[in-house]
């Protein structure tokens, strides 16, 4: 059928960007780049990283020339064809990060640049859509950390794909990447086949930090437990098990994992400090969270906790809740 021919053509793509990333002279640039990034061998052939040549056409070449058909490499979006006919490879002169589906499948690339600040061309590029890549229903990591994920009876969301990597190689092999997307209903389902607990381990830039409250919200309508994990300014997980090393790295996450509306309700009652009207928005948009756990002896603990750091009644909190939902209904 058409998915297995896409199914296909994404499987050699991915093994000619690993041949290249390990035979070729141009993926010694690749190797050491992932060198530099901390990832030992072990990890690049766990997770099948790859190498794109930097030239129009190599991949797409290869490819026609083994006797996949064109139109499967353009459905997948690996070769791009231009108005007057000319073909080129999406990815060049990259590092590649093959996504699989649950079966181990390749449905799709994740591609970072090597270069370190260049503005013109995105940091990374990923495949488009296709039949056989919905975006929305794949989180990165998932086929390599499922099993961990079930024993661990918890999943750590990360932002990136070197996240991803750099935990499972230090022995947290229970992480996944939203890969810089707002998390989905589709992604969160994925993750409640195997387990109930998601702990999120945020960038430590404050405004990545109020970006994904939101999706954060949608975990809590799915009845799942949400827990948080800060770092300092700057640091993303992959910079800081690599600053602190991965023992270190263990102890902070245990000591910092704070449950969710905690987190919340600790962020707006230290920005809004002082500020009544600041205060009062801040309660409703903590009650809105809290309205969206669907268990109800949950829902009351969180109320308690949420009065306490507010300093304020309990039964306000609640009478708040009740007049959200009459105006629901
Ligand atoms: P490194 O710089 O390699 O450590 O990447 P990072 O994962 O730390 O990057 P960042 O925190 O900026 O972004 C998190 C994730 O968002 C990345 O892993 C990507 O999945 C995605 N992302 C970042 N930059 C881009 C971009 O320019 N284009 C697209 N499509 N996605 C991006
Ligand atoms: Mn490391
Ligand atoms: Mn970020
Ligand atoms: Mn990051
Ligand atoms: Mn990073």
């Amino acid at each position: 059928s058409e998915r297995d021919s896409l199914y296909i053509v994404s499987d050699f793509a991915s093994k000619h960007y690993q041949q290249l990333l390990h035979s070729h002279e141009e993926g010694a640039i690749g190797q050491s780049y992932l060198k530099e990034r901390g990832l030992s061998n072990n990890t690049i052939k766990k997770f099948e990283l790859g190498y794109s040549l930097d030239a129009w056409s190599d991949l797409t070449d290869a490819a026609l020339k083994a006797g996949y058909k064109q139109k499967y490499l353009e459905a997948t979006g690996l070769t791009i064809a231009k108005e007057d006919g000319k073909k080129y490879d999406r990815f060049r002169g990259r590092v590649m990060f093959p996504i699989h589906n649950i079966s181990g499948r390749v449905i799709g690339f994740g591609a970072r640049t090597l270069k370190s600040n260049d503005k013109k061309s995105p940091k990374y590029l990923n495949s488009p859509e296709s039949e056989i890549y919905h975006k929305s229903n794949v989180l990165y990591g998932m086929y390599q950390a499922r099993q961990a994920i079930r024993m661990q009876d918890n999943c750590y969301m990360v932002e990136g794909y070197l996240d991803v990597l750099s935990l499972h190689q230090g022995g947290i092999e229970n992480v996944v990447a939203s890969s810089g997307t707002s998390l989905t209903e589709g992604q969160i389902k994925l993750i409640a086949r195997y387990t109930q607990n998601i702990t999120v381990l945020y960038d430590g830039d404050a405004a990545g930090i109020k970006a994904s409250l939101r999706g954060i919200d949608l975990i809590l309508e799915n009845g799942l437990n949400v827990n948080v994990v800060t770092f300092p300014p700057g640091e993303d997980p992959d910079s800081y098990i690599h600053k602190v090393g991965d023992e270190k790295f263990k102890a902070y996450v245990a000591k910092h994992a704070q449950d969710f509306i905690s987190f919340k309700t600790s962020l707006y009652a230290e920005e809004s400090k002082g500020n009544p009207v600041k205060k009062a928005e801040a309660i409703r948009e903590i009650v809105t969270s809290i309205s969206k756990i669907p268990d109800p002896i949950k829902r009351s603990v969180f109320f308690q906790s949420c009065s306490l750091i507010f300093d304020i009644d309990e039964q306000l909190l609640i009478s708040e809740y009740n007049k959200m939902h009459l105006q629901e209904r």
